[in-house]
């Protein structure tokens, strides 16, 4: 992935895909969209979402994104398309490519997402994959930024299951210079290869590696956010019972929030199971702003689709 002036080309894969100057020139478009400074004109350009999963906001974000810039949006269900079984990922890829000038997809495993982005000839955007979600992360530091002011040096702390959703914030604090924290039970670290990645990239980037750590009292102890995440993702419903055994304890409530900084502030990418990761109270907690980043999700991905499609205003 390389930017052009505000151009971003290829795929959208990895948070890890991006540089921190791209990172920062998308949250800035996303800021610029949502005040209605930046209109980018999608007109007779289209995206077609491809969804193995549920989704409420990643589908809704997309397809009226597209809309609100002047383009036009499709989704496809997986027992329409059938992706991998009906019809070879690599074949897909090439006949949307042929009606679209984005493909998006939301997918089981992130191995589909290589395949469709391997002979696509659009840009492919991850919109969950079991190992990232990283148009969640664009929203979430979009978010900060907005809240906080700024993410050089914010302390992002993640409490519960090293995921998708861990995984790409902890590549996107690197990026842009915030510290990253995570507490997790034994066995549901965040996978090393991610670990090392966002080691690597901080590296380059100046910015800070990951931290990883068992209790959550720790990773709260002077947080600026608080984020937390299922502790069974999607596909992982199986599993939710052992899980809810194994995550006794990082549970995110009021009063773990009394550890962080006074201006903290929580977030969650939802949808939340009030009453295991979070408490029944917490979503409406004075310091929760889980909705604005639900939000943000249409702004930060129109700012991404239109710098992939080379939409927005060259700078003069
Ligand atoms: N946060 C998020 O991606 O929500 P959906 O699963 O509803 O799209
Ligand atoms: N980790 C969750 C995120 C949902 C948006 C999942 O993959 O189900």
């Amino acid at each position: 992935m390389t930017l052009t002036r505000n151009v971003i080309h290829r795929d959208f894969l990895s948070m890890g895909d991006v540089s921190g100057a791209e990172a920062r020139a998308v949250l800035t478009a996303a800021i610029a969209l949502k005040s209605g400074e930046l209109r980018p004109d999608l007109t007779g350009r289209s995206l077609v979402l491809l969804l193995e999963k549920p989704s409420l906001r990643t589908r809704v974000s997309f397809e009226l994104g597209m809309r609100r810039m002047g383009g036009q949006s499709l989704s496809m269900l997986p027992q329409e398309v059938g992706l991998g079984g009906r019809e070879p990922a690599a074949d897909v890829a090439q006949v949307l490519s042929r009606y679209a000038d984005v493909i998006a997809a939301r997918v089981n495993a992130h191995r589909t997402l290589e395949e469709l982005a391997a002979t696509a000839s659009v840009p492919v955007i991850n919109a969950l994959s079991d190992l990232e979600h990283p148009c969640q992360t664009l929203a979430d530091l979009q978010t900060i930024l907005e809240r906080l002011g700024g993410l050089q040096g914010v302390t992002v702390c993640f409490i519960g299951d090293g995921n998708n959703v861990a995984a790409s914030l902890a590549i996107g604090c690197a990026l842009v210079g915030a510290r990253f924290r995570i507490a997790s039970p034994a066995g549901y670290e965040l996978p090393d290869g991610v670990v090392s990645r966002a080691g690597a990239i901080a590296a380059a980037e100046g910015g800070i590696a990951p931290e990883l750590l068992t209790d959550p009292r720790d990773a709260v102890t002077g947080a600026d956010v608080v984020y937390t995440d299922v502790w069974a993702s999607m596909g992982q419903e199986e599993e939710r019972d052992r899980r809810a055994r194994d995550f006794q304890g990082y549970t995110v409530t009021p009063q773990l929030m009394e550890l962080a900084r006074p201006e903290s502030v929580f977030m969650h990418d939802l949808p939340a199971h009030r009453g295991e990761e979070v408490s029944d109270d917490m979503l409406e907690h004075p310091r929760s702003i889980v909705f604005d980043q639900a939000e943000n999700r249409l702004h930060a991905q129109a700012a991404l689709i239109a710098m992939l499609l080379g939409a927005l205003p060259r700078p003069g």
